[in-house]
């Protein structure tokens, strides 16, 4: 779907996906880095559980939902990259985590 020019070593920052490597550039988002990467199932819908990928890529879509770093329904489309980052997939309604205190 996209391509991109490689990416030098100076700028290149490895994150994962659903466990396995991936390398994405500083300054990417992760909707970018994903899609970027070919990735074109970021979740399932809650009710059908049909794929879904970013839209909008600027918040509004709610689309490209994916947990980060164990926390889930973060909007990838408006999160940076960071070194050693965990993202994973999402299937359904995943759990709300509790308030700080709750
Ligand atoms: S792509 Fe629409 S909110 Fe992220």
């Amino acid at each position: 779907m996209f391509r991109r020019d490689p990416i030098p070593p100076a700028e290149a920052v490895e994150i994962l996906l659903d466990g396995a490597p991936l390398t994405a550039r500083r300054g990417d988002s992760v909707a970018v880095a994903l899609l970027a990467a070919g990735v074109t199932r970021f979740r399932g819908s809650v009710v059908s559980g049909a794929p879904r990928a970013p839209y909008c890529l600027m918040g509004s879509c709610f689309d490209c939902l994916v947990t980060i770093d164990g926390a889930p329904n973060r909007q990838a489309c408006l999160v940076t990259v960071a070194p050693g980052m965990r993202i994973e997939r999402q299937s359904g309604a995943p759990q709300l985590l509790p308030e700080a205190g709750a």
